[in-house]
């Protein structure tokens, strides 16, 4: 039966990680998939991740089940983290998943549950994985339009006359901080005007916030989805732990759901505990119980924040160099948007062609679309890097 089965393009995010392992050029610089490395091109178990699992294996008596929405001090935990104090806790549905994908997976599966004719907004561009799961669910997508390509920052008017045209049967994706593909994010002015067309048209925001920590800080980078929680109804909040606590492999996430009173609180629970026991049962734990012992522990919260903070103030720093790089070679400003944008991601705004040649003459792996991960960087790959621009005359 199978036969009939036709090929899938392949992920182009997922593919480009592939290529570049079968690149046997030493001199390669990988800019592609969003994962943190340091300047020796490792992804490291984080400091507080492995005390939390040495302690994990003492204390761990047990790996029977947990429960259909994970543990609940996960939720709380993890709820605390991203929300703060925006929205009261009894009105906020929670449930863990397989990675911040299987968070926005779910949420768009609630969303067709509850109207199928509900149409999501996207940014264009947005990460591929939120369209091609909308059109996989059949959910229609109507793009709205976000980055300039030619300032390389948030073409915020065309942004606001799109949301507009949005209704109460619409849902409205916007990503929480460090905006991914573009880096390019909206100031906190700007958020507000967005809670203003929600408002206004009724739509429902989800937020995707897979990069908390990585832009302004912590409590910083949540502060636009705060803002939304505490001003609307009801919102979707889609949360990765993946990037922040180092724990990509180990599939961490959290689907929210903030509703407008307690009372909607035991009906998208219950909506939350389904989802997940048709799609996969349980939510993975392990993760989840490493984020937690960080998140309730001062000491070890305390130093997880420390690292992150540090690979924050590092991605910054690549950020200038590259930026200062470039002034330098091509003698204008017109790479300063690589300093101000934020996370892990900066659009360079070239062409796809442009973007394979980068890579076939220097062996430099960015995504189609001049998406390059900063993180992917370090002093001795920003000149090389910088001198590639430059010499292709972008
Ligand atoms: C990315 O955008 O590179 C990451 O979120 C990894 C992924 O799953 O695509």
């Amino acid at each position: 039966m199978f036969e009939t089965l036709k090929a899938q393009a392949p992920d182009k995010i997922l593919s480009l990680m592939a290529q570049y392992k079968e690149d046997p050029r030493s001199t390669k610089i990988d800019l592609g998939v969003g994962v943190y490395k340091d300047a020796s091109g490792l992804t490291p178990v984080m400091r507080a991740v492995k005390s939390a699992e040495h302690a994990l294996w003492e204390a761990q008596d047990s790996k029977s089940y947990v429960g259909l929405t994970g543990d609940p001090a996960f939720s709380d935990a993890m709820v605390k983290l991203v929300l703060g104090d925006a929205v009261p806790r009894n009105t906020v549905a929670a449930a863990a998943t397989p990675g911040g994908t299987g968070a926005v997976r779910q949420a768009f599966e609630m969303i067709r549950m509850a109207n199928p004719k509900a149409r999501v907004f996207v940014s264009d561009p947005t990460w591929p994985n939120h369209v091609s799961i909308v059109q996989y669910l059949g959910i229609e997508m109507v793009p709205y339009r976000y980055f300039d390509s030619e300032t390389r920052s948030v073409s915020f008017d065309a942004m606001i006359a799109d949301l507009k045209t949005a209704t109460k049967n619409d849902v409205i994706l916007l990503h929480g901080c460090c905006h991914n593909p573009t880096g390019a994010n909206l100031t906190m002015d700007q958020w507000a005007e967005v809670i203003k067309v929600l408002q206004e048209t009724g739509a429902t925001p989800m937020v995707d916030i897979a990069y908390q920590g990585f832009g302004d800080g912590l409590d910083a980078d949540a502060e636009a989805t705060r803002a939304v929680a505490a001003a609307v109804p009801e919102c979707l909040i889609a949360a990765s732990c993946s990037k922040n606590f180092g724990v990509y492999r180990e599939r961490t996430g959290i689907l929210m759901v903030v509703a407008a009173d307690t009372g909607a609180f035991a009906l998208n629970q219950g909506t939350l505990a389904f989802l997940n026991r048709q799609n996969f049962s349980f939510p993975p734990d392990h993760g989840a119980r490493v984020v937690t012992m960080i998140l309730t522990d001062d000491a070890l919260r305390a130093d997880w924040q420390a690292e992150l903070e540090d690979v924050r103030l590092g991605m910054l720093e690549l950020r200038k160099q590259l930026a200062g790089e470039l002034k330098r070679l091509s003698n204008s400003d017109r790479f300063d948007f690589l300093a101000e944008h934020r996370g892990m991601f900066s659009r360079l705004g070239t062409t796809p062609e442009m973007v394979e040649k980068l890579r076939v003459d220097h062996g430099i792996y960015m995504v189609g679309d001049s998406r390059m991960n900063i993180a992917g960087l370090n002093a001795n790959t920003i000149p090389v890097l910088a001198r590639a621009i430059i010499d292709a005359g972008i």
